[in-house]
């Protein structure tokens, strides 16, 4: 099967920029804007991980483009099941902070956040390296 990386890739376009916007927004974000924010990125992440597996989707192509990198595909698919999980578990500790346990969780807010970045950042650089040379 041929796959169109780039329109594949252009579909998701949208959600991707929406996931660094909210990315960034998080980052500044104080305790009354944290549930809804972790909220709506929970939606986001949601919609976005499966689209990006779906039969005939992102990671098929990847996959049947080059054998090698299968590998890392199942690192990012690993990837999603790990960041569902951690943003599930931020938001459900989000609904119950005091001001006590904030800055903690914030701080953790942060790091699980730079996890996305930095998956998201790999598929790019996938992308780039197998398909934009
Ligand atoms: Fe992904
Ligand atoms: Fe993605």
């Amino acid at each position: 099967m041929e796959y169109d990386i780039n329109s594949i890739y252009a579909d998701l376009a949208n959600q991707h920029q929406h996931i660094r916007t909210l990315l960034r927004d998080l980052k500044e974000c104080d305790h009354v804007h944290l549930v809804p924010m972790l909220e709506e990125l929970n939606t986001v992440l949601g919609d976005h991980f499966s689209r990006e597996m779906r039969a005939g989707g992102f990671y098929e192509a990847i996959g049947a483009k080059a054998v090698e990198h299968r590998n890392e595909v199942q690192l990012l698919e690993r990837d999603h099941i790990l960041l569902r999980s951690s943003f599930r578990g931020l938001l459900a500790r989000a609904k119950l902070a005091s001001d006590a346990s904030e800055p903690e969780l914030l701080k953790e807010v942060a790091e699980v956040a730079e996890c996305l970045y930095d998956h998201e950042r790999r598929e790019n650089q996938m992308v780039e390296a197998l398909f934009r040379k």
